[in-house]
């Protein structure tokens, strides 16, 4: 859970294309407490009245006040995230959200930048391209869907104008995109941006590295496939700097879970190692990472960790909590 939870209410409901609505929230009536400030990429958790906690990017600009709006698909497979919110929000309802966080960060100083959505993912690269447009900068984005029907805030895109372009499987025989061809030639120093189902980004990430494309950034909405399973094959100790305790991780268990056994208030949402809000400083010691947000680069520096899925490679870690 987060330690800074905001009250939001459901202002609006709307069709956005066959099995997507958006949700447009807005600080519960009484509640003093305006929205924070977001940037492109930025999610923020629901957590629903079952308990359960869904992470969903927001779509609108971020300079916009006081309203945070988030697209979201009825997935099949809903696990009673989705598809209880497609079933049970209504306007006026209220719920807890948390504060914004942003791993799939934009640079808005790139001289070129490449966006690539696979269906519901349109909704972080939608933000991004609006916020590219306004600052005048160069940028082509790629939107696929498996049908026309399916792609959402088309309107929204047409209206900002540039270069777009579509890809609806259904008219190419039900083949993907060729990422390949759309990454190829493009400018040094380009920054490239996927956010899709995973097999999309695993092709995403060939294609750049076949085309020579260094700034790579993807968001994942699950674990990746070949993603570790969660550290907890040993026994270590954990040392949180603020108060000095000392705990015991016993092998079997995850750091996070037994930090929160031991009482302490650690902030969570999707205990898989995808959403970030566990991110937690690593004062001493070497993390085991076993999560899907850290890039190569953040794990190699090992100064954050995601403790829900993480452990330890040593017998001990200093933690900033
Ligand atoms: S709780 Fe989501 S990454 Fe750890």
């Amino acid at each position: 859970m987060s330690k800074s939870n905001l009250s939001a209410m459901v202002r609006t409901l709307r069709y956005e294309a066959a099995g997507i609505m958006s949700i447009e929230l807005v600080p519960a009536p009484g509640r003093s407490t305006p929205f924070p400030a977001f940037t492109p990429g930025a999610h923020i958790d629901l957590h629903l009245p079952s308990g359960l906690v869904r992470s969903y990017s927001l779509v609108n600009a971020p300079g916009e006040a006081n309203r945070y709006v988030l697209g979201i698909l009825a997935d099949p497979k809903s696990l009673g995230g989705s598809r209880f919110i497609h079933d049970n929000f209504r306007v006026g309802m209220t719920l807890d959200i948390s504060e914004p966080r942003n791993h799939f960060a934009l640079d808005e100083t790139a001289e070129h930048t490449v966006l690539v959505a696979g269906g519901i993912g349109v909704t972080p690269i939608l933000c991004m391209y609006r916020r590219l447009r306004a600052l005048g900068r160069h940028v082509k984005l790629m939107y696929c869907a498996r049908t026309a029907p399916q792609a959402a805030f088309v309107d929204e895109l047409e209206a900002l104008g540039g270069d777009i372009t579509y890809h609806f499987d259904d008219q190419h025989d039900g083949k993907p995109a060729s990422l390949a061809a759309f990454l190829s030639g493009q400018p040094a120093g380009t920054h490239a941006y996927c956010c899709g189902p995973g097999v999309m980004l695993d092709a995403f990430e060939a294609a750049c590295a076949d085309a020579g494309i260094a700034n790579v950034h993807i968001e994942r909405f699950a674990a990746a496939p070949d993603a570790p399973p969660p550290a907890t094959s040993e026994g270590y100790v954990v040392t949180l700097a603020k108060s000095g305790k000392e705990i015991a991780v016993p092998a079997g268990a995850t750091l996070l879970d037994t930090l929160l056994a031991a009482g302490i208030d650690a902030e969570h949402s999707c205990m898989e190692g995808v959403c970030g809000a566990c991110e937690t400083r690593v004062l001493d010691g070497c993390p085991d990472h076993r999560d899907s947000v850290l890039s190569a680069s953040e794990r190699a520096g090992n100064k954050v960790m995601m403790i829900c899925v993480s452990g330890c490679k040593g017998g001990r870690l200093t933690l900033d909590l």
